[in-house]
């Protein structure tokens, strides 16, 4: 396997484990980002400045749940609960075992295999002005992205072998029909391009 996609296995995996399982700075584990995912066609600023003004006016629990799992305002992630700038379109970091057979992905189930997800990262997650710094484009070619999904691939519990296989059946064909989230492009830009909020 080359070295980079050793390392990049490496280091993402680490970001996804669980607290108690590598000793690591807070930061790296389980904890929030903002990868992109929720950033798609969003108006964060706008977003924010409603959510804050609604809150101001009835902060009760009942009306921050409401917000958070019934409107457009949960794409704000872990920004509803601490109203921290750097936390607006932060989710949680979850572990990566079984992952293949637990689709769809992210916090919106908006990719249905982990070739997607792996096109997300490729390309650099989504631009927006709050994306973590530690997102940016993989340039993976085909042959290495196939490798990083079998890799996830292979974190699932021997006992659940059949699903596996059926699993890795059902999202080959559904990556080989198509592929939302690739941008061959962003994935191979050399430098981050700077985007002007609106
Ligand atoms: C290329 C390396 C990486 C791979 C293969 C990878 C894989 C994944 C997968 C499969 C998921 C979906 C989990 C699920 O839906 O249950 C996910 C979600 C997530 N990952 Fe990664 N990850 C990588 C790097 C990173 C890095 C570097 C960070 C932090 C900077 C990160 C933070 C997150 C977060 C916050 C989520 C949840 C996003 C949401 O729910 O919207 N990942 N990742």
């Amino acid at each position: 396997m080359p070295k980079r996609l050793g390392a990049l296995q490496w280091q993402g995996s680490l970001r996804h484990l669980p607290p108690d399982q590598y000793r690591q700075p807070p930061r790296h584990r389980q904890s929030f980002h903002n990868i992109g995912v929720s950033a798609r066609n969003r108006d964060f600023e706008k977003l924010a400045t409603e959510a804050v003004k609604i809150l101001q006016r009835d902060p009760s629990m009942e009306n921050l749940d409401d917000l958070a799992l019934a409107t457009d305002k949960s794409e704000l992630g872990r920004f509803m609960v601490t109203k921290n700038r750097s936390d607006i379109g932060a989710f949680r970091t979850s572990q990566l075992r079984n992952i293949d057979i637990t689709g769809p992905y992210m916090h919106d189930g908006s990719m249905q295999t982990l070739w997607g997800v792996v096109d997300h990262y490729n390309k650099g997650g989504e631009a927006n002005p709050y994306l973590d710094s530690g997102i940016e484009p993989l340039a993976l070619s085909d042959r290495e992205i196939d490798q990083l999904v079998a890799f996830m691939f292979a974190l699932t519990d021997h006992r659940l072998d059949t699903d596996n296989r059926q699993q890795m059946k059902i999202q080959r064909a559904r990556a080989d029909k198509q592929r939302p989230f690739r941008g061959r492009d962003l994935a191979f830009r050399r430098t981050l391009a700077f985007e002007p909020s609106k």
